[in-house]
């Protein structure tokens, strides 16, 4: 970890460079993604979860909508302890970091579930899991 000491205050450099990256990246990426490829990679998703309005648990909460949701908000769902401390609201880019490596970003959870290594492969999968709830409008 690369350390900058300014005003005598030790800052954590890459977080705050990697923070500064995926807010740039973010707003062009979430316009322009790659749905069919986006719609694959949910599919590792759907053994556990479902993304339409009001469909329910499987083994995971439903994710409707889920940025801009709480974290552990799902009222029909008993999360770990530790997912209800990771958070506050979910974010395109507090998911980015979460799904990135689940287990190691929230030790203890009960999503049993690898992780994608791929900046991309996530992009286009935040990307897929946003514009299908838009498509779904009451
Ligand atoms: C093997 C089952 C499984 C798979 C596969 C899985 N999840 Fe999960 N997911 C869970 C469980 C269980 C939880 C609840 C975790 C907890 O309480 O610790 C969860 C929680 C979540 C949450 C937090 C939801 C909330 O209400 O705050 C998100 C977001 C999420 N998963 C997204 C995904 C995405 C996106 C994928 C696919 C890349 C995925 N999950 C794959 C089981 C799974």
């Amino acid at each position: 970890m690369i350390q900058i000491r300014c005003h005598g205050t030790i800052v954590a450099g890459r977080r705050i460079l990697v923070i500064g990256l995926l807010a740039l990246l973010s707003g062009p990426a979430l316009a322009d993604c790659d749905m069919e490829r986006g719609k694959s990679l949910y599919n590792k998703c759907a053994i556990c979860h479902t993304n339409a309005k009001d469909a329910g648990t499987l083994v995971g909460p439903n994710l409707y909508r889920i940025i801009g949701k709480k974290v552990a908000a799902a009222e029909d769902f008993v999360y770990t302890d530790e997912m209800v401390a990771y958070g506050i609201t979910w974010t395109a880019e507090l998911l980015d970091r979460f799904l990135e490596s689940p287990l190691t970003e929230v030790r203890g959870t009960s999503m049993a579930f690898a992780g994608l290594r791929k900046e991309a492969d996530r992009e286009n999968l935040i990307c897929y899991l946003t514009k299908t709830a838009d498509a779904t409008e009451d």
